[in-house]
């Protein structure tokens, strides 16, 4: 993403793994945790914002957060339904049985040490029964291009966006037909899930 003057430009990959293959059902890692308490996150190294975590949490979405100790090191969340990705302006439209994946983060010193494989393992049990699973992904993100394709992930449209304050050009080209949608979402117009 640039920043030009408060007009930020950039570009996500959308991801999308739509089918009854289970990606996982393995017994849940005892150093991750389904948490539903700010009080959980110790020091909160990850950075998450008390007000936004219970605001997700009453609203369908859960958080994973893999520790050592009591010490939070890595985390993920999953969204039931649709939602609003404040940061480019995107709506993500889908039924309730389709989880939107977002803030995968590892704290840099805990990186390479499976947090993120014992987290997503967690994640897809968890979340077994559902039927659809989307995510965004910044092009330039190698690391987590080549994860998504091991899953299983298969990238359907790439997102350009133009936003100024609220406001945003938002250009979408299938991957596999190449044709291109634009549209302008005036803030979270469709009143969705802020994310
Ligand atoms: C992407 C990220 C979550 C990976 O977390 P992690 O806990 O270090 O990952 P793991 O140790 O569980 O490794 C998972 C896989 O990624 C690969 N990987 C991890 N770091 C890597 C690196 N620097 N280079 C290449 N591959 C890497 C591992 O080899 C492993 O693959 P394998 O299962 O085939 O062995 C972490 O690098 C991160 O937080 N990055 C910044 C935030 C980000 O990009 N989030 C995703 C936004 S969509």
């Amino acid at each position: 993403m640039v920043n030009l003057f408060g007009i930020k430009v950039g570009s996500y990959l959308y991801y999308e793994r739509c089918n009854s293959e289970q990606l996982s059902d393995q017994p849940i890692d005892n150093s991750v945790k389904v948490v539903t308490n700010f009080e959980q996150l110790k020091d909160n190294k990850l950075g998450i914002q008390q007000n936004i975590m219970e605001n997700l949490l009453q609203n369908n979405s859960d958080l994973f957060v893999c520790f050592e100790g009591d010490v939070p090191l890595g985390m993920m969340w999953g969204h039931s339904g649709s939602c609003y990705v404040r940061g480019p302006g995107i709506p993500i439209i889908q039924g309730k049985d389709s989880v939107y994946w977002f803030w995968i983060f590892t704290l840099p010193e805990a990186r390479g040490k499976n947090i993120f494989k014992r987290l997503k393992n967690a994640f897809f049990t968890h979340y077994k029964d559902s039927r659809c699973f989307t995510a965004l992904v910044e092009p330039s993100n190698s690391i987590m291009r080549s994860e998504m394709d091991k899953i299983g992930f298969k990238e359907t449209k790439q997102y350009y966006y133009v936003k100024l304050s609220n406001t945003a050009l938002i250009i979408e080209q299938s991957c596999r037909t190449k044709k291109i949608n634009f549209h302008i979402e005036m803030g979270n117009q469709h009143n969705l899930v802020l994310i």
